[in-house]
């Protein structure tokens, strides 16, 4: 949804629109992430990166910093727990061209959580403001901060870090309502998301569990929050960046746009990792329609673009479009493969 004037801002920047693409690592690659900002998230993450490989970035990293210029405003992701390096790679990010540094808060993996980065730096509030404190006055551009509810249910500090985000100069914090324990199960807790936007004067992304556009309104209304983000039901589904809802997209819509995202995947990457990174997209784009195993199987092992584009044909010409323009009708007309 275009928006004229805008939601909100971070910093001076304005964001219009207020649902947002969540930075996801393996998936928000510049080839899902420019989709999707096409279609209306109104801002681009890249996917998390470690401070220190920013600062001398191997191969895979200078991959995960390439955006275009119709993305912004673009936001670098960064994660660790060293203020100096944390600066250093902030500032970095600014050199690069980010509009936004972004302090992850959130990453629940053991080998990033555990050595006090991710969700760990929450254990550590004064680390926090440190940090904050530091590249706050050192940027010119806005630092903004993404957390989760804390370490478990005995540590859910996220008032107070929320609080020590903005005293010590953060510009938005986005909060997923779930603790480090509970991973990506259980119930976001929304409540919390309100309680956040209440207490703090800075602006308040709210994520988890939103899937469908009727979500995106809801989340909204409970949490009075300044916009919506999205992660696992956006992957195979940018379409709900236009507020338009999977089940409401024809055949032809997907047809299309896989294509154009394998598109851009073959010419991001080299063609041959482009088409294996595509893979795990497919079987979302695809998960609606009842494909047999060894179809599916053939399908998203194929190693070859030109195979894989000639079985997707096989799969959309066997597909029973419905008189209605842009029905959506799960079934293939013959049972494919
Ligand atoms: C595969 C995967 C990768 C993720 N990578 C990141 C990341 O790089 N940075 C980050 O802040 N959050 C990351 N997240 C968390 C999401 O941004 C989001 O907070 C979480 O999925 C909850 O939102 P959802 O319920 O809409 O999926 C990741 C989540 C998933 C499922």
């Amino acid at each position: 949804m275009k928006h004229e004037t805008p939601s909100f801002h971070i910093g001076p920047i304005p964001i219009h629109g207020d649902v947002i693409l969540s930075p996801m690592d393996g998936f928000s690659d510049w080839p899902f992430r420019s989709l999707c900002r096409q279609l209306g998230s109104a801002m681009s993450y890249t996917e998390f990166i470690k401070a220190e490989d920013i600062l001398e970035p191997p191969k895979q990293i200078a991959d995960k910093l390439r955006y275009e210029e119709d993305e912004r405003p673009v936001v670098i992701q960064l994660y660790g727990d060293d203020p100096d390096v944390m600066l250093a790679a902030a500032t970095r990010a600014q050199e690069l061209g980010a509009d936004i540094v972004d302090v992850n808060m959130g990453c629940p993996s053991k080998t990033i959580a555990k050595r006090g980065a991710g969700v760990g730096l929450m254990r550590t509030p004064l680390k926090v403001a440190r940090i904050f404190k530091l590249l706050s006055a050192s940027l010119d551009i806005p630092l903004t901060g993404k957390i989760r509810l804390g370490w478990d249910d005995d540590c859910r500090n996220y008032p107070l870090i929320a609080r020590i985000v903005e005293e010590n100069g953060g510009a938005m914090i986005a909060l997923h309502g779930r603790t480090k324990e509970q991973g990506y199960g259980g119930k976001a807790n929304w409540e919390a998301i309100a309680e956040v936007k209440d207490a703090v004067n800075i602006p308040v992304i709210g994520n988890g569990d939103v899937v469908t556009v009727a979500d995106i309104n809801r989340m909204k209304e409970y949490t009075n929050c300044d916009a919506v983000m999205i992660g696992r039901a956006a992957i195979g589904n940018p379409w709900i960046f236009s507020r338009l809802d999977r089940e409401k997209v024809s055949f032809e819509q997907v047809r299309q746009m896989m294509l154009k995202h394998l598109e851009r995947n073959l010419a991001f990457y080299d063609p041959e990792i482009g088409l294996v990174l595509f893979r795990k997209h497919a079987a979302r784009y695809l998960s609606p329609y009842p494909l047999s195993k060894e179809f599916r199987k053939k399908l998203l092992t194929s190693e070859c673009p030109e195979e894989f584009l000639s079985l997707l044909d096989e799969i959309f010409e066997s597909v029973n479009l419905s008189p209605r323009e842009g029905g959506y009708h799960p079934g293939p007309r013959s049972h494919i493969g």
